[in-house]
């Protein structure tokens, strides 16, 4: 059987990979960006397989293998490879992909990566990718080695930069891993808290997950010589897709399909995180329902699972996670319009954001 399940969605098939197999992606030219045409522009299918032909060579060394087995292991599982098509989208939206695109895409998925292995242990996440996670199969402190190394290989490809714009890139990059450490901790913060604001959501998800998706996009464009003005509504573009992509996230830890999305269902809830479901909830719910939810949050079993679905089945959460996804897409949509090139440069990004919010993995 193919080890590949796939999401059509108008021109975009995405893979997304589920078995610690080989990657499967077909031979030949299939990985090679054909470049005959100056103003050609490639879709998410033919830059992510371009990006993986060069991202599934070994990152790592032989030895220690407890230490680099256990650092592969993740990058083999795939993913979905958003971040790194992005910093190359950003790029191709400027002017001819080039090397340098090519390393800071690689170090952006290795420190995706990275922050993966960490928040598995953070949040205590038994699946991910389909697959057991880092610290499950290795152990939490070779999981963390893992993870650090992952990151000083993330730099060693950014140093390869050329030094023209290394500076840029790298004060781009630094800022964005410090913010997504800020919200990684206000994350947890959460978990603790009664009463999480609205707002207070809105700025965590930016910083633990936004940034890294509108940061890949600018990274891109500055390194395709993108002017101040387009590289900040790209960069805006991709905060305000970032936030309805993590709201997308939250609603299928609730409700996708965890064969597909490969991540335990109700992970969030186990954790107590404050999703916008749960607080939605807690806003719309019944006094009978949100002393449920009080109480049910102060329990650590799994049947506290399936009692808060309930709730929030009863409060039409999805529906309102619809709505707040829509709005952000909106905001989205109108910072990609902005951006002065011409309407089919933007094509790739129009199409990716659109399978984001559909995405069911
Ligand atoms: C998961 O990111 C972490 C979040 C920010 C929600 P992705 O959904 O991009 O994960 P992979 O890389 O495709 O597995
Ligand atoms: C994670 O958010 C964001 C980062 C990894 C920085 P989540 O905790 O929701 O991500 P998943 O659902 O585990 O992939
Ligand atoms: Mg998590
Ligand atoms: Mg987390
Ligand atoms: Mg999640």
């Amino acid at each position: 059987m193919d080890n590949t399940s796939s999401i059509q969605n108008d021109n975009i098939t995405v893979h997304s990979f589920k078995k610690n197999d080989q990657m499967n992606f077909p031979k030949g030219n299939e990985g090679e960006l054909s470049s005959s045409h100056q103003n050609e522009m490639h879709s998410f299918k033919e830059l992510s397989s371009a990006f993986e032909k060069r991202f599934s060579d070994s990152h790592f060394p032989k030895e220690p293998k407890n230490l680099y087995d256990a650092a592969q292991y993740l990058l083999t599982l795939g993913g979905k490879r958003i971040r790194p098509v992005m910093c190359l989208m950003g790029n191709e939206m400027f002017d001819k992909i080039n090397e340098n695109a090519y390393h800071v895409a690689t170090a952006i998925e290795l420190f995706h990566n990275f922050t993966l292995i960490h928040d598995d242990i953070m949040d205590k996440a038994p699946l991910r990718r389909g697959m057991p996670t880092t610290h499950k199969k290795f152990g939490e402190s070779t999981a963390l080695l893992a993870g650090d190394v992952m990151l000083v290989v993330g730099y060693e490809n950014l140093n390869k930069v050329h030094v023209d714009y290394l500076p840029q890139v790298l004060t781009l990059f630094n800022r964005t891993a410090r913010e997504v450490c800020e919200g990684q901790q206000l994350d947890m913060d959460f978990e603790k808290m009664a009463d999480v604001h609205f707002d207070d959501y809105v700025k965590m998800v930016t910083l633990k997950t936004s940034v890294a998706l509108a940061a890949s996009l600018q990274l891109g464009s500055i390194l395709g010589g993108a002017g101040q003005g387009n590289q900040e509504h790209l960069y805006e573009f991709g905060k305000n897709l970032g936030i309805a992509f993590q709201v997308q996230d939250d609603y299928l830890d609730a409700f996708g399909n965890p064969e597909k999305f490969g991540k335990k269902q109700g992970g969030d809830i186990m954790a107590n995180k404050k999703t916008f479901l749960l607080l939605q909830a807690m806003k719309v719910a019944s006094s009978a329902q949100r002393k449920e939810l009080d109480d049910l949050l102060k329990i650590n079993d799994e049947q506290k699972i399936e009692a808060v679905l309930n709730i929030f089945r009863s409060c039409n959460v999805d529906e309102w996670a619809k709505e707040l996804k829509q709005k952000y897409f909106s905001i989205a949509m109108d910072h990609l319009e902005e951006i002065a090139v011409l309407s089919a440069r933007k094509k790739p990004l129009e199409e990716l954001a659109t399978y984001l919010m559909e995405r069911d993995v």
